[in-house]
This record gives C-alpha cells, sequence and structure tokens, in this order.
C-alpha cells in the first residue's frame, strides 16, 4: 500500500457505523437520499456551515426540484437563490452540470465517480459523496473534515493542504471503506469531523468511537493535528462605494462576466478611498448628479483571497442620462437582482423590513 497510513482495524469502522447510527444530527438532505439531492446539498456545503445552508437547501428544491427545472433556470432566478452563499460559480457549475446530465445522460446521474468528475463544480470529494451516498459505490470523499479525523486518529503528519497528502488520504479512505454500507461510512466520517473532532474547538474525545484507536488522543497531540502549511495572508483592497440614489431608486451595475463576483449585480464602487471631492466627481462621471451627500459608517468583508475595506457615501440627486445602468428600487434589490453579501452592510438597512 502506498498512502503510508497506519490504519485503525475493521472493528474500528464498525464502531464508527454504530456510533453514526445512533448520533446524526437530522438534516434535510439525509431525508430522502437521492444524486440530485446529495449533489446540490454537497456543493452548498463546500465552504458553508450546515446551518447557513438549510433555508438555501429548502428553497432551491422548491424552486428546482429536480435536474430538468435547474438546466431550464433563468440564470437570475439561480444567482438570486443563490445570493448570500457566496463563491457563485458553485451556482453556475450545477446549472452547467444539469445541462449536461440532461443532454448526455438522459437525466440520470452516472454513479461512476470518474464519470462524476467529468462534469462542471464535482471534484474528487464532491464525486465521492454522491457515489457512495447516493448509489452505494465505494470511493473516497475526503473533505475538511475526513483529513482531520484521519490526521488525528493515524497521527499523521503530513501538511493536509499538500496534494500528495490528499491522495493517499483518499487511498487511506477507499481501503477503509466498507463495502456494504459506503454511503453511511463516508456520512459516519464527516459527520465525527463535523461535530465530534472538529475545526477550532476541543476534541470530544470522550464521545468519540474511535478514541481506542486514535494515536493523537494517546499521544496528547489533538491540538498539533492535523498539520496545516501557511497560506498566504489576504491581500487588502480599499475601496469606495456609491450609493446613488434618485426618488426611490438606487444604481446598480452589473459586475464583468469575468473573475470575481462575476455577474451580479453591485452598488457603483472604485478601488481605494475617495474623499467626499473626488467621490462626487466618479459619480457626476456617471451621469449622476448630487445634491445632498452622506458619509455612511466604514465596512469590511472578507473573501478567500481579498478583504475589502470599504468607505462608502450615500448621495441623493438625479441621473442626467440613464445609459445602460439600472436603476433598482429597494424591493428589487431584495427580491430580483442578486447582490453579493460584500455590499450588505449598505443594502440590508435599504431593504430590511421587505
Ligand atoms: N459537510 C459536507 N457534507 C456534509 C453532509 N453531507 N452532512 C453534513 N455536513 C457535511
Amino acid at each position: 500500500m502506498s498512502h503510508q497510513y497506519t490504519l485503525p482495524p475493521k472493528e474500528a469502522v464498525a464502531e464508527l457505523l454504530t456510533w453514526y447510527q445512533a448520533n446524526k444530527r437530522d438534516l434535510p438532505w439525509r431525508h430522502e437520499i437521492t444524486p440530485y439531492r446529495v449533489w446540490i446539498s454537497e456543493i452548498m456545503l463546500q465552504q458553508t456551515r450546515v446551518e447557513a445552508v438549510k433555508p438555501y437547501f429548502h428553497r432551491f428544491l422548491e424552486a428546482f426540484p429536480d435536474v430538468y427545472a435547474l438546466a431550464e433556470a433563468e440564470e437570475t432566478h439561480l444567482l438570486k437563490l443563490w445570493e448570500g452563499l457566496g463563491y457563485y460559480s458553485r451556482a453556475r457549475n450545477l446549472q452547467k452540470a444539469a445541462i449536461r446530465i440532461v443532454t448526455e445522460y438522459g437525466g440520470r446521474f452516472p454513479s461512476d465517480p470518474k464519470e462524476l468528475q467529468k462534469l462542471p463544480g464535482i471534484g474528487s470529494y464532491t464525486a465521492g459523496a454522491i457515489a457512495t451516498i447516493a448509489f452505494g459505490v465505494p470511493a473516497p470523499a475526503v473533505d475538511g473534515n475526513v483529513l482531520r479525523v484521519l490526521s488525528r486518529v493515524t497521527g499523521d503528519e503530513r501538511d493536509i493542504l499538500h496534494p500528495h497528502t490528499r491522495k493517499a488520504a483518499e487511498e487511506a479512505v477507499l481501503s477503509l471503506c466498507p463495502a456494504e454500507s459506503p454511503g453511511e461510512f463516508t456520512q459516519a466520517m464527516i459527520e465525527l469531523g463535523a461535530t465530534v473532532c472538529g475545526p477550532n474547538t476541543e476534541p470530544l474525545c470522550k464521545e468519540c468511537p474511535l478514541c481506542p484507536w486514535c494515536i493523537a488522543a494517546k499521544t496528547g497531540k489533538t491540538d498539533l493535528l492535523p498539520v496545516r502549511s501557511k497560506k498566504a495572508p489576504r491581500r487588502i483592497e480599499h475601496r469606495t462605494v456609491l450609493l446613488l440614489k434618485e426618488h426611490d431608486r438606487y444604481m446598480i451595475r452589473r459586475r464583468p462576466a469575468k473573475g470575481l463576483l462575476a455577474g451580479l449585480y453591485e452598488l457603483p464602487n472604485e478601488l481605494g478611498t475617495l474623499t467626499q471631492e473626488e467621490a462626487v466627481a466618479f459619480a457626476r462621471e456617471n451621469g449622476f448628479q448630487p445634491l445632498h451627500i452622506d458619509v455612511l459608517a466604514p465596512a469590511v468583508h472578507i473573501f478567500t483571497h481579498v478583504e475589502w475595506h470599504m468607505t462608502a457615501y450615500l448621495m441623493t440627486g438625479y441621473f442626467e442620462e440613464h445609459q445602460d445602468r439600472i436603476m433598482a428600487t429597494a424591493e428589487e434589490m431584495a427580491g430580483k437582482f442578486a447582490i453579493p453579501s460584500a455590499f450588505a452592510a449598505y443594502i440590508k438597512p435599504i431593504t430590511k423590513g421587505i
């Protein structure tokens, strides 16, 4: 075996499965298991907490109950339903994959993880999760939860962010995956890593079914494992955001089709911290004549690789010409256009109560 993990015995896997049966959380995507529901939930759960995902999962399934509905969805509607979840390329990839599943696979998901991985947005983890949970096909589903559990149980000190470690972990997890219950095993590993052996908290080793075999627990190294190399620090970007208001409408604009928050709507904004005079000049360049200006509270939004430190001005006035900018009411900002959470500090006060 090339993975070099010293794995716990079969008996440990049996203990894990028994623990899962007795302790699994009641989560919406576990009520009825279909490939579509597993897929949507796993994509939503990437980088997003379970509690945050729940209402999105319900709304999404109501709007798009199956892969055909998703394939035919209006992009604006799809992005609106995703608003606030972040990483919007996930939503676009869901639709691209849905179209392929309809056109190339007759509406049925493939069950082979290699085939699943050919679809947009489905990586090794998601393919393993769908194959095991929805189809009962043995496969490794290794996410951050599973890497944490595996590194602690085996006392493995390799950097979990290194691709070689992930590859080795996949081999190890596949060799542990029981042929009779692959889906239960995947979910049990994730569940253990999410609840008992969680991130950023003391692990609850007394409750852990793998504790008798756990090297980290035995050697007091749970707080040192998993080993994770330092990521590059986030870049800080100063931006000035403008709320340009005429009567009951605000100017919004569409972001470019490529790059951060591609294709979503936003408040007009400019790189740098503009003074009031500079902000007024910027508004005028956009065809807006301000009559009154208020300075709003600064706000910070943290993305994966960049932080926006925002200065903002509210200007009331009138537009001289309308070109291709969009003038949206508070209702439209709340209900129609997908505006990323980065602007929430300035949008929420306008749309609250709607
Ligand atoms: N995190 C990733 N996948 C999950 C799942 N299926 N249930 C709970 N948490 C998860």
